[in-house]
């Protein structure tokens, strides 16, 4: 299959870029597109057909549901059965945003697919030009998980989604780099308290402020083997480069780790703040200033995809604190490392 690239300007509405994206939608095709999170690969959220070649194009295992993107919040009556009082007050502080907010869908409406069975529906509203004209354009929900082969770190730059899925898609509409970086924090309202499935943008403290009492945090229960995971994707391998991760605090044990590392034959690729740009290691991928949690969500996929295209034989990545969003970035850096921290003992 021969993929498009489209390139739209984030402010210009490029009619006829749309025009073809929105044919390729409506004839039951895929098509990739920008979020303010990561890229999409979107299908028309009713179309079974559709929806079904997102799970193929990726290798997705079909018992993980897709995300419903929505153009605004008048929508969310098509699809929802009943709306809780919370969710109405987070759509309402965070739309558009980088928070999917999962509720109990009306029977029969979206593609079987969608809710992989669970009679429930993650809905979003994105914050980026592109994906709302997009949305105007079609006037149709779109499902869509991040534009990555499975298993793969999501992409936020078109090249990203073309490393994956050239030939495999027949649309890439490119609006440059997402801003955020990392997917949006999924909350489950279905249960008494609410629960962040997955960490995102949108943090505990700021969901706990909109909705004036504590919000869970699932952390504790995706690992345990025996019970089925309330987010069905956080069971997968996700985020993973080829050659092993492992995690590490940014202080100088970096530097004796690294030599460690070569003296036992190893090429190592380090994914560290700036100042551990001279640290010895062969390749050196950036998260940009010390310190600066945005820069590193923004900068940590495309770090992770970098070192594929290197001959490292290890990767080194160092940590931040679980606070805001750092708590997104270590849920992400423990999934790419497998839960593996280096230490000299082994
Ligand atoms: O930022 C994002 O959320 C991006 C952009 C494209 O919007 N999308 C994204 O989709 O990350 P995906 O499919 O890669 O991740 C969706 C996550 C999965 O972990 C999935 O299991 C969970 O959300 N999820 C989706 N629907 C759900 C549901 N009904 N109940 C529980 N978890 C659900
Ligand atoms: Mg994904």
């Amino acid at each position: 299959m021969n993929t498009i690239h489209v390139l739209v300007d984030n402010c210009v509405s490029s009619e006829k870029s749309y025009a073809q994206a929105v044919d390729f939608l409506n004839n039951s095709e895929v098509v990739a597109f920008p979020t303010e999170t990561v890229y999409g690969l979107g299908a028309v959220a009713t179309d079974e057909e559709a929806v079904k070649k997102i799970f193929a194009a990726k290798e997705r295992p079909s018992d993980n549901p897709l995300i419903v993107h929505i153009g605004s919040i008048e929508e969310v009556a098509l699809y929802i059965e009943e709306v809780p009082e919370v969710a109405q007050q987070c759509m309402e502080a965070f739309w558009p945003g980088p928070l999917t907010i999962v509720m109990q869908a009306k029977p029969n409406i979206l593609a079987e697919s969608v809710t992989a069975g669970l009679g429930t529906v993650g809905l979003r509203m994105p914050n980026h030009p592109v994906a709302l004209e997009l949305l105007r354009e079609l006037k149709k929900p779109l499902a869509a998980p991040s534009a990555n082969r499975s298993g793969k770190p999501s992409p936020t730059k078109a090249s990203h989604v073309a490393e994956d899925l050239d030939g495999i898609i027949p649309c890439i509409l490119d609006g440059g780099s997402t801003g955020i970086g990392l997917e949006s924090t999924v909350l489950d309202v279905t249960t008494d308290k609410p629960v962040i499935l997955r960490p995102g943008g949108v943090t505990k403290e700021m969901l706990e402020a909109v909705i004036g009492r504590p919000v869970l945090q699932s952390m504790h229960t995706e690992h345990k083997q025996d019970t089925t995971p309330k987010a069905p994707g956080m069971k997968y391998t996700h985020y993973a480069p080829e050659a092993p991760v492992y995690l590490i605090e940014p202080n100088q044990k970096v530097i004796e780790a690294i030599k460690q590392l070569q003296a036992e034959g190893h090429r190592v690729a380090l994914i560290a703040p700036q100042s551990f740009a001279n640290s010895g290691a062969e390749y050196f991928f950036t998260y940009g200033k010390d310190g600066d949690t945005n820069a590193m969500s923004a900068g940590l996929y495309d770090a992770l995809r970098a070192c594929d295209k290197t001959d490292a034989t290890i990767i080194l990545a160092t940590v931040t604190e679980a606070q805001g969003v750092g708590v997104a970035i270590m849920n992400r850096l423990e999934k790419a490392a497998g839960g593996k921290w280096y230490s000299n003992n082994d």
